[in-house]
């Protein structure tokens, strides 16, 4: 296997990292190996600890980094970072070694211990190229590896995206999923305490559940499922309910469309799916009925699955909806939205030739 090498403090990892990682492999390497420093350095242009003795003051000591962040943390943001399927691994030397390490241990360790087919690359950001002579054993490096120099992408540091977070100014795009969630999670690199966050473990579950619907659904499914849990974060909000459970529905209201079909109704399979596979229960009851009785509505439902009903029916890639449903301010109430929908419904149907469901009637008739 050719292996390349690519260290840095990570803190937090950013898609400049994976970009230059996929750099390598585009070169033909098999592998490339990421190595988060031991310390968080607080100078921010070493990429491995590969400077000179005569560099001093030392970095501030393991765990008390920038923001808190521990190499612990900078460990689990890479883990969670890296694509699923690609040949990018991670090797947690530099931590386990602890202090300062040199980039030729480092890049000794792992020849000793990958037995890499021909040189090792090792890639370094064209920035560091003034500099390198100054590293401790410069030219044995050399010797060892084949040197990528990169452009870094755009200007994406770890710097820029602590500042960012710190000034809450928009950074999530500038990170890997995984690690966005992590400095969430965690509140990594800020002082202040995001108090009015919704709590973090329903985004968990958002996350989980739009990749099934992404690989359960064809593209034009997924898109109108996004678009009707878009729809239904706006109708919560007017309406009072909690945005974050009716994204969750809306994402989740078509999970089953596409499976084997079956005697159930699609809702109705895509209930018993999330409770099955996401072990949904009693907390999520409202998310449930709200998939199961998405298609017909039925008398007595509960706003959640009121307004998963709605934004199924009237979310934008839905022609000839009325422009009224675009104004939310002319709906005093759920049920006022929800009557002048079904009315829509059963006026399509006709055109069809088609006779609604005894459910939606009932619901229908409750609401008048
Ligand atoms: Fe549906
Ligand atoms: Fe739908």
């Amino acid at each position: 296997m050719r292996y390349a090498i690519l260290g840095g403090s990570f803190n937090p990892v950013h898609n400049g990292h994976l970009y230059l990682a996929g750099l390598a492999l585009a070169e033909g390497y098999d592998c490339v190996i990421m190595i988060p420093a031991n310390q968080s350095p607080f100078k921010p242009h070493l990429p491995l600890q590969g400077k000179s003795d005569k560099d001093s003051p030392l970095p501030p000591p393991c765990g008390g980094g920038w923001g808190g962040v521990s190499p612990q943390d900078r460990l689990d943001m890479l883990a969670a970072s890296i694509p699923p399927a690609m040949p990018i691994t991670i090797d947690d030397c530099e931590i386990n070694r602890e202090g300062v390490s040199y980039t030729i241990d480092t890049v000794k360790d792992i020849i000793k211990r990958y037995g890499p087919d021909g040189k090792l690359g090792l890639i370094l950001g064209n920035d560091l190229k003034q500099d390198f002579h100054l590293w401790k054993n410069a030219e044995e490096i050399q010797s060892l590896c084949d040197i990528l120099w990169k452009d870094r992408l755009g200007d994406i540091s770890s710097t820029l995206v602590r500042k960012k977070i710190e000034n809450n100014e928009e950074w999530r795009y500038l990170v890997p999923n995984g690690a966005r969630y992590i400095i969430e999670d965690r509140n990594l690199y800020t002082s202040s305490l995001r108090a009015s966050a919704p709590p973090r473990e329903i985004f968990q579950l958002i996350n989980r559940i739009e990749t099934e619907v992404r690989a359960l659904v064809n593209t034009t499914r997924y898109i109108h499922s996004r678009s009707v849990a878009i729809t239904a974060t706006a109708l919560a909000r007017h309406f009072g309910l909690d945005p974050s459970r009716a994204y969750l529905a809306g994402i989740a209201h078509d999970i089953a469309k596409q499976i084997e079909p079956g005697p159930m109704t699609h809702g109705k399979a895509g209930a018993q799916l999330l409770k099955d596979r996401f072990g949904f229960g009693k907390n999520e009851k409202d998310i449930l009925e709200a998939v199961e009785k998405h298609t017909t509505g039925a008398p007595g439902m509960c706003d959640l699955a009121k307004i998963i009903y709605i934004s199924d029916k009237i979310e934008p890639a839905r022609r000839k909806v009325r422009p009224e449903y675009r104004n939310l301010g002319l709906w005093p109430t759920i049920d006022s939205l929800l009557a002048c929908v079904i009315e829509d419904v059963f006026e399509i149907l006709k055109e069809k030739g088609k006779i609604p469901s005894p459910d939606t009637i009932k619901l229908l008739e409750g609401l008048q």
